[in-house]
């Protein structure tokens, strides 16, 4: 029997990717995409597709029996910078959907859970350079809070329930096709669209803020590669660390400067920059490279080349 897969909130940046690629290797017919509404009509158009509210219980348990689903992403989330705009609603998004799956799973129909978490776990006083896999997570900001508190409900439904939920702490995601909503990192995806439409930037982090970063590519094999990996091979079931790049806004700035001499930036730092200095600069993934084999393939120059190469043929086609 094929694995059959619900993806909520498959319209985001990671979700409208990973449900390509999940499509690809499961076939389109076991892998059914849900979002709020239909705002990417390609995905809506091109396989099964409903409309979820991740908020809504009984609208995830029908959509996982009416398709017997086994396997669900749960890709919703209100992220840093807006969370911190409407502090109850990322809470209850963030919090709700994630219970609601985690009950439906300890009911034992669902198989596998995948829960994203990400580096803002971690606070300022987590150690900046290298943040190990275990160490002090006091976030301060309300989505990371959600996610913090989300790692531990993971953990303990796996050893309360055996629930087998797996989870990755994700850096900043930089991808050309869905735009990020929201986040702290997304400058360093806006900064591509605008060289390319515009050939200037006004970036609201400073030059030196350094953040870890990763290229979609390798964020969807992670996601991936760790849904496949045998159980008995993953000693955590709060979320693992991962890491590929970190780079400053001045680092990015030159990289893309390298290939288009003429781009310029400038810098107006706004409220994002308190979170950023929250955050680390850099992660320790030995255990996520021990456990289940993760590398990563893009650096930045050639997520640059990726990138540039990507957004010059959408803008110059349109
Ligand atoms: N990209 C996220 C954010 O900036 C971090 O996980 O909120």
């Amino acid at each position: 029997m094929p694995s059959k897969i619900l993806i909520i909130g498959a319209c985001g940046q990671i979700g409208s990717e990973l449900t390509t690629k999940l499509r690809e290797i499961h076939g389109t017919e076991n892998v059914i995409a849900s979002d709020i509404n239909t705002r990417k009509l390609d995905l809506v158009n091109s396989g099964p597709f409903e409309i979820i509210d991740a908020k809504n219980f009984n609208a995830i348990k029908d959509c996982c029996k009416n398709h017997n689903i086994d396997t669900v992403y749960l890709m919703a989330a209100l992220l840093s910078a807006t969370g911190e705009k409407y502090p109850m609603e990322a809470w209850d998004l963030n919090m709700n959907s994630l219970f609601h799956v985690l009950n439906l799973a300890k009911g034992g129909n669902i198989k596998r859970v995948y829960w994203p978490s990400s580096i803002a776990v971690f606070g300022p006083t987590t150690p900046r350079e290298d943040t190990p896999q275990h160490t002090i997570c006091e976030p301060t900001t309300v989505y990371g809070i959600t996610k913090q508190v989300g790692e531990r409900w993971c953990e303990y439904y796996y050893k309360k329930y055996g629930v087998d939920v797996r989870s990755i702490r994700y850096p900043g995601i930089i991808s050309h096709k869905a735009m990020p909503g929201g986040g702290t990192t997304d400058y360093a995806v806006e900064i591509y669209h605008e060289a390319i439409k515009k050939g200037t930037y006004e970036c609201f982090l400073s030059e030196d803020t350094s953040l870890p970063m990763m290229f979609m590519d390798d964020a969807i094999k992670a996601t991936i590669d760790l849904m496949e990996a045998p159980g008995e091979n993953l000693t955590i079931r709060s979320s693992y660390n991962l890491s590929a790049i970190s780079f400053t806004p001045k680092e990015i700035y030159e990289s893309i400067k390298a290939q288009m001499p003429d781009f310029k930036i400038s810098y107006k730092p706004d409220f994002r920059q308190a979170i950023a200095d929250s955050w680390p600069s850099s992660i320790d993934d030995s255990v996520a490279r021990q456990e289940w084999n993760w590398q990563h393939s893009f650096d930045l120059d050639a997520m640059t080349a990726e990138m540039l190469r990507a957004l010059k043929k959408k803008y110059h086609a349109s």
